[in-house]
């Protein structure tokens, strides 16, 4: 399908023909949970103002920023108390700097938030929750790793930090970074200074700001993978904010500067011009970002033309990286306001699908993502954090406004998109050349948990070959950089791990992703991870029971806000109830439409049962389409008579 064929189905899937996408009431009282942490800690908030005379001083920033925000043609309204939180935080310091050395085992909900921008989350595991008795409080941590590169040195001291001062384990995200579980809040220091000295950093893996900016993990040499590697990397540095580095730096590295992140010349130049014309915050220090960051989190994906590992229509903007014969970057296709986060029963929330903007050249690619995030800053809802995200501007306002809003940010011009190949959903299993000389592997992890003999066994392996890491948007982990002569006892030693044929997983295994659910989301309304191999497991024996070969692309998540991207799966399962899933149905293989949802509270028990009628007249119109698109042609009414039956 042509680029703007899929772009423009995308448009109507996330406007005017979008479907309802609530799950029924029953479901409230846990979201109602959930949503109370959120809650919590804007009620918290308030503490947070009682740090005097800097929360006034950064409270006249808020207000500058208000004004250049006005100024830009956005009115300012009062701000909400998590705007007042950020504004008040001297550049995300307070009030977690002065909670970092009390004795308590967890912070307050004013913390919490400045937390996320440092990179974790407080949880508490909630299989130990015990009435009365204090939450078994622990830390989340997550780390930036543009492109999924993990070098040596970093993966060695994740690894014995995982089992010295976490839960053992490490986890492949589906954003291409590690985290990290039960770190206690004691410890948090430890934790990210050892990373940050070991050549890693958490700064903005979560929070309302740039997250870590994917890009494909493939370690390829030739064609466009090093520009499309290179440019995530460069977006990754021009979006890291200025003031805030320098704070977190303060608390957990004790000042040492010599940590910040160098960029490349090119980006430094772009920096520069941050302090200029509409993309200047007001803020001299956070010239990009100002003192409020921006109204919620932000998702940059970069890929080459056919490769859509990074799930690119999910993302706030999405790049298509065309380069010459030579590997040189010529310019770039630009994807605007997709976002997977909803809630259920508000149907004012919704997945929605990236919108094309057009073609941009290269030279200009790293000031249209700067004025694009500025003018998300703007004019992004910083009144409703639930309808905050880009996604919603652009929805609302329309892509026509955008773009002519953009002209205000950015005056290079934008032209009609460049055609693009199918794209495919690329995992790297097994074993590749890297194209210099060197081989690299991918090897399979359901759900991306590291843990046991095999982490165990990685480690050694990185060790002493000393091989750099790769985790792909599909949370598996590619080992890179092997030379010929180290090939053969390489693969001697995987097989001894269960890796002989790495690319041999079973059918759905191969592409199945969950995201970590119980026990340590607050969030989580029922499982995901901890449930999603038997769930495999039971599809496979259905669909070879029924004669079907093909694959399907199958996504669970334990509530709606969707980390693991099931809106766009071919059976997404989106916890709903109790061991109860909403199911979306529809999406592709390749990651290239939005699914719809078609039964609110599905039983878990009754999965094969309610698919079977489906999957047999999928069976019976002879295979040619995969299961998503065969769900497309036959049309919802059809669709949901045949779910129907079961029931
Ligand atoms: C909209 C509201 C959202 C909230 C409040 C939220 C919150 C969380 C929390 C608390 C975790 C940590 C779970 C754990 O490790 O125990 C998490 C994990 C994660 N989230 Fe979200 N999330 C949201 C939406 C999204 C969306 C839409 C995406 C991307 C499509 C996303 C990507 C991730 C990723 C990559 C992880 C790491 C774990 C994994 O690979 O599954 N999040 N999120
Ligand atoms: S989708 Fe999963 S990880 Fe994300 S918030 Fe919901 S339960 Fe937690």
């Amino acid at each position: 399908m042509a680029p703007s064929r899929v772009a423009s189905r995308a448009t109507a899937d996330g406007s005017s023909k979008r479907p309802a996408q609530s799950a029924p009431s029953q479901s409230e009282a846990n979201e109602a949970k959930a949503e109370a942490n959120e809650a919590k800690a804007e009620a918290n908030e308030a503490k947070a103002e009682a740090n005097g005379a800097k929360a006034e001083a950064n409270g006249a920033k808020a207000e500058a920023n208000g004004a250049k925000a006005e100024a830009n043609g956005v009115k300012a309204a009062t701000p909400t108390k998590f705007e007042q939180l950020k504004a008040s935080s001297t550049h995300l310091h307070e009030p977690l700097g002065s909670e970092l050395s009390n004795e308590l085992k967890n912070f307050s909900e004013g913390a919490v938030q400045i937390l996320k921008f440092h990179g974790s989350y407080q949880q508490d595991n909630r299989d130990n929750r015990r009435k009365g008795e204090e939450k078994d409080w622990q830390m989340m941590l997550r780390l930036r790793s543009p492109a999924g590169r993990i070098p040596v040195p970093l993966y060695l001291a994740l690894d014995g930090l995982a089992d010295r001062l976490g839960n053992g384990t490490l986890r492949a995200t589906t954003r291409q970074a590690f985290q990290m579980h039960g770190v206690a809040k004691t410890d948090l220091k430890e934790v990210i200074g050892t990373i940050v000295r070991s050549m890693g950093s958490t700064l903005s893996a979560c929070g309302d700001i740039n997250r870590n900016v994917m890009a494909p993990a493939a370690p390829f040499s030739g064609g466009g993978y090093p520009a499309a590697r290179l440019l995530a990397d460069q977006i990754a540095d021009l979006l890291t904010p200025e003031a805030a580095e320098g704070s977190y730096l303060d608390l957990w590295v004790d000042g040492d500067l010599t940590y910040r992140i160098r960029p490349s010349a090119a980006v430094k130049r772009a920096k520069a011009r941050q302090k200029e014309g509409a993309v200047f915050s007001g803020d001299s220090e956070e010239p990009l970002y100002g003192s409020t960051y921006l109204p919620r989190k932000f998702k940059v994906a970069v890929t080459v033309p056919g490769d859509n590992a990074v799930d690119l229509l999910t993302q706030d903007i999405g790049l298509v990286l065309f380069t010459d014969p030579n590997g040189r970057p010529r310019g770039c296709n630009v994807y605007v306001g997709g976002g997977m986060g909803r809630t259920h029963n508000k149907e004012e929330t919704f997945a929605r699908t990236a919108d094309p903007l057009g073609y941009v050249a290269a030279d200009d690619v790293l000031d249209l993502i700067q004025a694009i995030l500025a003018l998300q800053r703007d004019h992004g809802d910083r009144q409703q954090r639930r309808h905050a995200r880009m996604k919603y501007l652009i929805h609302d306002r329309g892509i026509g406004w955008f773009k002519q809003e953009l002209t205000r940010y950015f005056s290079q011009p934008i032209r009609p998109l460049r055609d693009e190949p199918k794209r495919k959903l690329l995992d790297y299993l097994g074993w590749h050349r890297q194209g210099d000389g060197l081989w690299f592997v991918g090897l399979p992890l359901l759900c991306g948990r590291l843990e046991g003999e095999t982490k165990l066994a990685l480690r050694r392996l990185v060790e002493f070959y000393q091989l750099e890491v790769r985790l792909t948007p599909n949370q598996d982990l590619l080992l890179c950089n092997i030379g010929a002569p180290q090939r053969s006892s390489l693969k001697r030693e995987l097989t001894a791990i269960g890796f002989a044929a790495p690319e041999d997983t079973t059918p759905l295994a191969r592409h199945a992703i969950a995201c970590p659910a119980l026990p340590t989301c607050g969030l989580a309304i029922t499982e995901a991870e901890r449930i999603l191999p038997m769930v495999v497991a039971r599809l496979e024996t259905q669909l070879a029971g029924l004669g079907i070969e093909r694959p399907v692309l199958v996504r669970m998540t334990g509530c709606p806000n969707g980390c693991a991207r099931p809106y766009m799966a071919e059976i997404g399962l989106v916890g709903s109830g109790v061991d109860e899933y909403q199911l979306w149905l529809g999406g592709t293989p390749g990651l290239t439409q939005l699914a719809r949802p078609f039964l609110q509270r599905l039983p878990l028990e009754q999965l094969e049962n309610t698919l079977e009628p489906l999957l047999l007249a999928w069976r019976d119109q002879g295979g040619r389409t995969s299961f998503g698109a065969f769900v497309g042609q036959i049309g919802d009414a059809r669709v949901a008579e045949l779910l129907a039956i079961a029931g």
